[in-house]
C-alpha cells in the first residue's frame, strides 16, 4: 500500500507554499500522525526552515549516499539505482527528506527520459527515472511508518515538478489575490490534466511492454493528482492598495478554479467564503513570521520564552486554531483519520 502524497502547487511564486507545508507538517505531527516532509524545490527553502545552517552545510558539503533527495536519485543518472533516503528526524513524528540546490541538474535527465518512456522497448530505465521521486518518497514512508507525505516544490511547470505531480495523490493550490495568481491558476488546471493523461499513456505503455514481466516488483504511481481545494493568502496584499482591489481578485477565484481546474459549471456570484473548494483564507501573521523563523519553530509553538507575550501570545493561539482547523479539513478530504 502506498502512502498518500499531498503537494502544494502554484506556478505563481511567493504564495506561501513552503510556509504552509512547514506548519501543516508540524501540526499533523502534533496530532500524532507520522509525517514525511519532502523538499523537492531546488531552492531548498523548506530544508532551511527545518534545519540550521550548520546542518545544511554538513549535508551539502559532505554529501553521502541518500543524504538529500538529489543524492537518492542521482545514481540513476549513471549506472546505479535509487538509494534509500537518509531521513532527518525533526520531532518524534516528523521527518524530512532534505532538499538540494543540486537537484536542478536532475531536470535534464527527467526531460530526456520523457519521450523515451513512450518507446517500444527498454522502458524500465526511463520509467524508473520518471517515477524516481515517488519511489524515494514511498521508501521513506515505509521506513518510518508514515501516514502522510507532504511535498514542497518550486513555482514552475518544469520536468521536476511534472515528476512530482505524477507522484502526487492530492493537490492543494495556494493563491494570492492578484492577477498573477489567477493567470497562474488558468495555466495550472489544464497542465495538471495534461500531465495526468500523458502519464497514464506511459503507464499503459509500460504495462503492455515485454519489459514489464521482467520487473514484477517495480510499481509506478497512479498520478491521481486530485485537486482538493485552494487557499487564499491575505499576506500578499499590499496594505497601500484599496481593499476593493483585494476583493476584486479574490472574488474571481471560485469561477476560475471551477472553469480551469475542475471543468465544472461556474456558480455565479460565489465568494471564496461561501465556496466549499476554498479550504481557508490564510491570515497575515505579521511579526509572528520572523519570530517563528528566528526560533526555527512553527508560529503556533512560540512561547513567552521566545518573546510571544501579550498580543503575540493571542496571535500564537489564533495561528494554532487556524492551522489545526486547516489540517483537519484537509485530512477529511483525503481520508486521513486524526
Ligand atoms: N501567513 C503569512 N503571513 C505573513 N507572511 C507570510 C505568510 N505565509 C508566508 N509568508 C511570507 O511570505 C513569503 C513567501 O512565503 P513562502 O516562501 O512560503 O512562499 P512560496 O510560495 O513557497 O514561495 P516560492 O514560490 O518562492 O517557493 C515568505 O517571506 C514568508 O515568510
Ligand atoms: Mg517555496
Amino acid at each position: 500500500m502506498s502512502v498518500p502524497i499531498l503537494t502544494f502547487f502554484n506556478n505563481k511564486g511567493g504564495v506561501g507554499k513552503t510556509s504552509l507545508i512547514y506548519h501543516l507538517a508540524w501540526m499533523y505531527a502534533s496530532l500524532h500522525k507520522r509525517v514525511v516532509a519532502v523538499d523537492l524545490d531546488p531552492q531548498a527553502n523548506l530544508t532551511a526552515a527545518f534545519l540550521d545552517e550548520e546542518s545544511i552545510e554538513a549535508l551539502w558539503g559532505q554529501p553521502t549516499i541518500g543524504s538529500t533527495i538529489y543524492h537518492s536519485v542521482k545514481p540513476l543518472t549513471g549506472v546505479g539505482d535509487i538509494v534509500e533516503p537518509v531521513l532527518q528526524q525533526i520531532a518524534p513524528d516528523l521527518y524530512l527528506i532534505p532538499g538540494d540546490v543540486g537537484l536542478s541538474t536532475y531536470e535534464d535527465a527527467l526531460s530526456n527520459e520523457w519521450p523515451s518512456s513512450m518507446g517500444d522497448n527498454n522502458l524500465y530505465r526511463p520509467m524508473r527515472i520518471l517515477s524516481s521521486f515517488w519511489q524515494v518518497m514511498q521508501m521513506a514512508a515505509q521506513k518510518v511508518g508514515a501516514d502522510i507525505i507532504l511535498v514542497d516544490i518550486g513555482p514552475n511547470m518544469g520536468a521536476i515538478n511534472r515528476s512530482v505531480l505524477i507522484a502526487t495523490d492530492y493537490v492543494v493550490i495556494p493563491l494570492g489575490a492578484d492577477l498573477f495568481s489567477l493567470q497562474g491558476l488558468k495555466n495550472l488546471g489544464p497542465t495538471l490534466v495534461s500531465w495526468r493523461n500523458l502519464w497514464h499513456k506511459r503507464r499503459d505503455n509500460w504495462q503492455n511492454s515485454a519489459d514489464h514481466a521482467n520487473y514484477p516488483d517495480f510499481l509506478v504511481p497512479e498520478a491521481k493528482m486530485q485537486p482538493i481545494g485552494y487557499l487564499c493568502q491575505q499576506h500578499g496584499v499590499r496594505l497601500d492598495r484599496p481593499v476593493k482591489a483585494y476583493d476584486k481578485w479574490v472574488n474571481r477565484i471560485p469561477s476560475v478554479y471551477r472553469e480551469y481546474v475542475l471543468k465544472e459549471a461556474i456558480v455565479p456570484n460565489l465568494t471564496p467564503e461561501q465556496d466549499p473548494y476554498c479550504l481557508a483564507t490564510i491570515k497575515h501573521f505579521r511579526s509572528l513570521v520572523p519570530m517563528g523563523q528566528e526560533h526555527r519553530k512553527p508560529m503556533f509553538n512560540l512561547t513567552s520564552a521566545d518573546g510571544a507575550i501579550g498580543s503575540h501570545a493571542v496571535a500564537v493561539k489564533g495561528a494554532r486554531d487556524d492551522f489545526k482547523k486547516l489540517a483537519e479539513l484537509i485530512a477529511g478530504k483525503i481520508g486521513l483519520s486524526l
